[in-house]
């Protein structure tokens, strides 16, 4: 049965790098408000609002300290809830980030709790007594060091999968799990679409608190081991769901990694705990190890392929896909996949938007993703803002990696890379603010920017207006959101091929190498969108050039 939130066309907004409204170099809620009229000329239906609650901002908003509560810095409830009835004016929902599985270390909950052991709040978080002077165990912490932190003055501890300042809510505690379900229903009921749900994986941890064998030399095992996905999920996130978004309309994206395929209709099937996830299987296609970004593999085109039509094909059997090239955790997309420097041009972002919009499932395009922005170049440490980046840094050093070598892995992989401020025009800070921004913009501005290809019928970002308008509003809509999708096998490796099946059907190829690749006993009835606006075609077979994309009717 098609569900409302299968036609979505998603925009992820990262609030502090979008639009400066207030000029004090940090983005703003009204600033998003501002450039309602840019989405709907995008054509997107949705904005995911990276979080926006009050918070130190240790890990800029994923640490919250009130859940109902607006950071300044952002504006005020006020700004939100004119969002959300101007963006409704625009046809436009919003969802919000749930960030359930810690808290900050600023939070009143974790204030009193750590002010009080006999406090109720002691227990809403994981706190353990040290061994011999020690933390209780040797997990690491997915942003480095110890996944402990001990108590001043008290031979305790308490569990931060993330960093330090982000203490583990306990979700063995009913008294905690109320409090969370009251709060995500006051946000639904304040007339939000939805939520995408923050590493909502990790919310069970094994009981035994057990150490395991190290798997580094510091001693330590990642704490992902006893804390992700974990036996007994299940029934926290049926509860999570029973007790608020079942009550609601509403679409859950899980950001649930560690998930296996097998487990998938659990998660999303007909009776799942979400609407959909992201998988990460695909892109990660990068890094061996997500935490350990100089461990570089030589992926290849086809182990691309293979892991997004696995993704896909699983995904299609039991639920709805989350698809994604990029986040505020991810590098950018051109200059990840596109490994030919020379393509991470209009051709290669054209090529993924092409990917990206005619999958199945619901699309998520991040901020500047429509421009073709690409990474950065930082010189030096000192330049990063993100946790994880300098936590990958030093960890580089320790194994072995020159400054040089760490950097250039930090460049590759850092989060910082997405979280550059965007590039309206190619004024002082690319119009984002007249103040200097947050975070040292991406550095090429004066090319790539907003101001330069609204009114370039060709640039990449009508590009993806033309996309998104062929997915949504054709008569190959059907096709494109509600298809069945099937790998075309019968294609060079370095081809990406599927069709899209439903009233119409549509196939989908995508040259993703620098070479020329011909593909055989296709013949292009109907072209509907080429990256090159010019192909090679006989009655027979169809040749790509390097990085060429096109969606297309062929002959039966
Ligand atoms: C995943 C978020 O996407 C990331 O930005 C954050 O650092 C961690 N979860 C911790 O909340």
């Amino acid at each position: 049965m098609n569900k409302w939130w299968q036609n979505e066309t998603v925009y992820q907004i990262y609030p502090r790098s979008f639009n400066d409204s207030n000029n004090d170099g940090t983005g703003d809620i009204k600033g998003i408000t501002k450039k309602l009229d840019y989405f709907s000329y995008l054509g997107v239906t949705m904005l995911w609002l990276c979080p926006v609650y009050r918070s130190p901002m240790d890990d800029n908003g994923y640490d919250i300290s009130d859940y109902e509560k607006i950071n300044p810095e952002f504006g005020t409830m006020a700004d939100l809830d004119e969002l959300i009835k101007k963006a409704k004016e625009h046809h436009i929902k919003i969802i919000l980030d749930l960030v359930i599985n810690h808290t900050s270390d600023e939070h009143p909950w974790f204030k009193k709790a750590l002010a009080d052991p006999n406090s109720k709040y002691r227990d809403y978080y994981i706190f353990k007594p040290g061994v011999d002077n020690h933390a209780p165990n040797n997990w690491r912490s997915l942003f480095g060091g110890s996944a402990w932190e001990k108590v001043p003055n008290e031979n305790n501890y308490y569990l931060h999968v993330f960093g330090k300042k982000q203490p583990d809510l306990n979700w063995e505690n009913p008294v905690m799990k109320k409090d969370i379900y009251k709060m995500i229903n006051w946000w639904l009921d304040k007339g939000i679409a939805g939520f995408r749900i923050d590493s909502i994986t990790f919310i069970k941890k094994d009981q035994d608190f057990a150490s395991l064998p190290a798997d580094d030399n510091d001693g330590m095992v990642k704490v992902s081991k006893k804390t992700q996905n974990r036996p007994g999920i299940a029934k926290l996130l049926k509860e999570l769901k029973a007790n608020t978004f079942e009550k609601h309309d509403c679409m859950t994206v899980g950001e649930a990694p560690g998930v296996p395929y097998d487990q998938f209709n659990d998660f999303i099937g007909p009776d799942g705990y979400f609407s959909m996830i992201f998988d990460f299987h695909y892109a990660d296609v990068d890094v061996k190890n997500g935490n350990e970004w100089w461990d570089r593999p030589d992926w290849t085109p086809k182990q691309f392929k293979q892991l997004l039509f696995t993704s896909q094909m699983e995904i299609q059997k039991c639920g709805w896909s989350a698809n994604f090239l990029e986040n505020h955790d991810q590098p950018r997309s051109i200059s990840k996949l596109i490994k030919d420097k020379n393509y991470q041009n209009a051709i290669g972002a054209k090529a993924l938007a092409i990917l990206l919009l005619s999958l199945r499932g619901t699309p998520f395009i991040y901020q500047g993703e429509e421009l073709g922005m690409t990474n950065f170049h930082r010189k030096d440490i000192s330049e990063f803002n993100d946790l994880s980046s300098i936590h990958n840094y030093h960890a580089a050093i320790e194994h072995g990696y020159s400054k040089q070598a760490a950097i250039h892995y930090v460049n590759l992989r850092s989060r910082d890379n997405t979280r550059t401020p965007y590039p309206w025009n190619n004024q002082q800070y690319g119009g984002f603010s007249q103040t200097k921004p947050w975070l040292e913009m991406s550095g090429n501005e004066d090319r790539i920017n907003n101001a330069a290809q609204i009114n370039d019928a060709d640039s990449i970002l009508n590009f993806y207006k033309k996309l998104i308008s062929i997915r949504n509003n054709s008569e190959y809509s059907d096709a494109l959101i509600h298809g069945d999708i099937k790998e075309l096998t019968d294609v060079p490796d370095n081809v990406i091929g599927f069709s899209r099946h439903d009233q119409h059907h549509l196939d989908i190829l995508i040259n993703f190498s620098n070479k020329e690749e011909t593909v055989k006993n296709y013949t292009i009835k109907n072209l509907i969108i080429d990256n090159y606006k010019d192909i090679k075609t006989t009655t027979s077979e169809i040749v790509l050039k390097p990085y060429q994309a096109i969606i297309f009717e062929s002959e039966a």
